[in-house]
């Protein structure tokens, strides 16, 4: 299945250079939002992170913070916990302080590194709980660890509204992954943000810093550095606009001027207010994800929010 990946995922540049080669043919053209994250895109959004305008972080800390005990109550003793992401993140720290003798927690990423560095630390502070971390793509099929202990049943976590930058049918794909990895009694915590005023949306997408641009913008300069293409940042603006119909804040790149990008043997001819696509950023409602869910085996047990109801908390079960 081909997925639009997440900031979690940390792919080498191996193979950049033919994703921006097939993507940029495209119509419209892409970039992969995996992409975003070398170490300077990953600092960016790290920042992006504490900006005033960017309301999901916090908004979801906040609903942890509040609902941890609650999430843990539904969520049972004895969880083998799987996190898709590298799982160094408070969000992750709250719900292990809070779950009832979890027998291991699984931490999911392609980052060899982040995995090490993660682990070191969660086995220092839960010296109780089995860390298992598991080198893999969570969008692709990937085995789950031996506990030493049998868990009760398997749980992913999924924080972050990530699974909002993956197209719907390939949410419906993860999702039903999810169900294959856990089986029958098994569970997902997820974030997502929900739909809201457009215009607090695009304000989170269009920060008055600009630091969103220059996370967008970072790619122009991994095209110069990596990939040798005769670009610059000035070519390009960033763009992020919400699409009401569909849901989704739509990011791109748009060509400045009329331009030619060469890459070793292969050209592309922009025009000038051309758009590259470089993320979706999907944003549901609670009966549209959890009608989502259905399709794939999950069904919404319980969901927790804000008082402004920005963002949710999901969890699900996989019921026969
Ligand atoms: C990682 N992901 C949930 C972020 C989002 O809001 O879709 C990525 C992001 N793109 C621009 N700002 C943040």
């Amino acid at each position: 299945m081909s997925i639009s990946l997440s900031q979690t995922l940390h792919p080498s540049s191996a193979n950049f250079r033919d994703d921006v080669i097939e993507g940029l043919g495209k119509s419209p053209r892409w970039i992969p939002c995996k992409y975003f994250y070398d170490e300077r895109g990953s600092q960016l959004f790290d920042q992006i992170c504490e900006l005033d305008e960017y309301y999901l972080t916090r908004t979801e800390l906040a609903i942890m913070e509040r609902y941890a005990g609650e999430m843990a109550d539904q969520i049972g003793r004895g969880v083998m916990l799987v996190e898709f992401g590298s799982g160094s993140s408070i969000k992750t720290r709250i719900l292990l302080d809070h779950l009832h003798k979890p027998v291991a927690y699984v931490p999911v990423d392609i980052s060899q590194d982040h995995l090490r560095k993660t682990a070191e630390g969660l086995r220092l502070r839960y010296p109780e709980i089995e860390i298992l971390p598991v080198c893999a793509d969570f969008t692709e099929d990937f085995g789950l660890p031996t506990t030493s202990r049998p868990p009760t049943h398997d749980a992913v976590y999924f924080p972050g509204s990530t699974i909002g930058n993956f197209q719907p049918d390939q949410a419906l794909a993860l999702l039903k992954q999810i169900v294959r990895l856990c089986g029958c009694g098994g569970g997902l915590l997820i974030g997502i943000d929900l739909q809201k005023d457009p215009k607090v949306i695009e304000a989170a997408y269009n920060d008055t810093e600009g630091i969103t641009a220059a996370f967008n913008l970072n790619l122009v300069d991994r095209l110069r550095t990596e990939l040798g293409v005769n670009l610059q940042q000035a070519d390009f603006e960033h763009h992020a606009a919400y699409n009401s119909k569909d849901h989704r804040v739509e990011i791109g790149l748009i060509s400045r001027v009329d331009q030619e990008v060469k890459i070793g043997d292969h050209s592309f001819q922009f025009a000038a207010g051309e758009l590259i696509h470089t993320e979706y950023s999907h944003k549901y409602t609670i009966d549209g994800f959890a009608e989502l869910a259905a399709q794939a085996g999950l069904t919404l047990h319980e969901h927790w929010t804000d008082p402004d109801g920005l963002f949710a908390v999901l969890h699900l079960v996989i019921v026969e």
